[in-house]
């Protein structure tokens, strides 16, 4: 039995999620515990203005990066004493670290996270693995989704179709077919919260609308909806991948821009919510089949008014959670990384050609030593 820690913080910017994680000599994931802290507000602005406006100096950059990196060092260690537990307990630490460009398809590739995993390592004395995405990217991949592999060894069945919906920042979804001589398939299908998220700051300067209440208090307006959908990325074929360099504040207000019509916030925060569950279940009505169940993880999760939309929309098929099938929905991202950094230490490969795109199956990310 070995322990594990995976280290998340995705593109919602809503907390750093810690998972500690055991795995059998047989490669068996466990789940032990998680739980998620918050980013002091200060680098939580600069990050966000870094994102965001996508300018910034090196010195700035280097700074920011160490920032992140003892941040995350001091949440483990302080996570490891909440567990009565030691960095001798544990076998190494897997940092996704905080994305700032993610550019897959450019003339010279690459996905940038920031989070300094030296300084990780240095702190917690646990060796640690990061930069998981670029060696996906330099073998031909997207290097992105990397959670549908972790996906497949948790939750495939062999009695059912299974699509598993991460709705974060961004939305990812993995068909898990029953026969395994189907590849599995994986994706980003566009936004999940980052629109409702910008929309409620905005108007209600709140963090996000709880519950889809402000959401469900508006109507879906059709023709601004289609305006939406009319972005490329969601015609564009799989493999793919987007973030927040595209979806983001300033694609939102150009989009609103065009439309000439009247509509008030409350129609606006309503029809975003259509938007991140119309392009969700149009890409599962393509890949459906006739036996499938659909399972819902991320912080979207929470959103009772998007689930039932996403329920009203895929008619009969059921849509739950992934706690059902084994592991609740707020901790499927860092247990992921969790698994992916066993399966560097152990060698092995951690992204799926079919999903990412890549010539090969391949280890992953870079090894900082305790
Ligand atoms: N009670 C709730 N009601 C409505 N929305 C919620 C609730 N709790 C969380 N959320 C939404 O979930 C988001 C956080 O989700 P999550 O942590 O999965 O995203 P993430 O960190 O961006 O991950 P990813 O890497 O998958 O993009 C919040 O920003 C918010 O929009
Ligand atoms: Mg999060």
């Amino acid at each position: 039995m070995s322990y594990y820690i995976g280290v998340m913080s995705g593109t919602s910017l809503d907390g750093i999620d810690i998972a500690l994680s055991d795995f059998s000599d047989s490669g068996e994931f466990g789940f032990i515990a998680a739980e998620t802290f918050p980013i002091p507000t200060e680098l939580h602005g600069k990050l966000l203005l870094l994102i965001n406006n996508q300018e910034t100096t090196l010195e700035e950059l280097g700074a920011i990066d160490i920032v992140l990196g003892q941040l995350i060092g001091k949440l483990i260690n302080q996570f490891l004493t909440q567990h009565q537990l030691g960095a001798d307990d544990i076998t190494a630490i897997g940092s996704h670290g905080q994305t700032i460009y993610h550019s897959p398809n450019s003339s010279y590739p690459f996905s940038q996270q920031i989070g300094n995993a030296n300084v990780i390592a240095e702190m917690t004395g646990i060796t640690t693995v990061a930069d998981f995405r670029q060696r996906d990217i330099a073998a031909g991949g997207q290097g992105a989704p990397l959670v549908p592999a972790f996906h497949q060894a948790l939750f495939r069945s062999l009695n059912e179709d299974r699509f598993i919906v991460n709705i974060g920042g961004i939305s990812n979804l993995t068909l898990l077919p029953s026969s395994s001589k189907q590849a599995v398939i994986g994706f980003d299908t566009g936004p999940g919260n980052v629109l409702i998220d910008y929309w409620t700051q905005s108007q209600l300067k709140q963090p996000y609308d709880r519950g889809g209440q402000w959401a469900a208090s508006g109507q879906c307006d059709n023709e601004y909806l289609s305006l939406l959908l009319n972005e490329p990325y969601f015609k564009q074929t799989i493999p793919k991948s987007t973030g927040r360099e595209l979806f983001n504040a300033k694609w939102f207000e150009k989009v609103t821009h065009q439309y000439r019509h009247n509509i008030n916030p409350a129609d606006i925060q309503a029809t975003l919510v259509e938007l991140t569950t119309r392009t969700i279940s149009d890409e599962i009505k393509t890949y459906a089949t006739s036996k499938y169940q659909v399972f819902i993880c991320g912080g979207g999760a929470h959103n009772d008014y998007l689930l039932t939309r996403l329920q009203d929309l895929l008619g009969e098929r059921q849509v739950s959670t992934t706690e059902i099938i084994g592991l609740h929905p707020d901790w499927v991202e860092a247990c992921a990384f969790s698994w992916l950094a066993y399966r560097t230490m152990t060698k092995q490969a951690g992204n799926l050609p079919s999903v990412t795109g890549a010539k090969h199956p391949t280890t992953l990310g870079a090894i900082y030593p305790a």
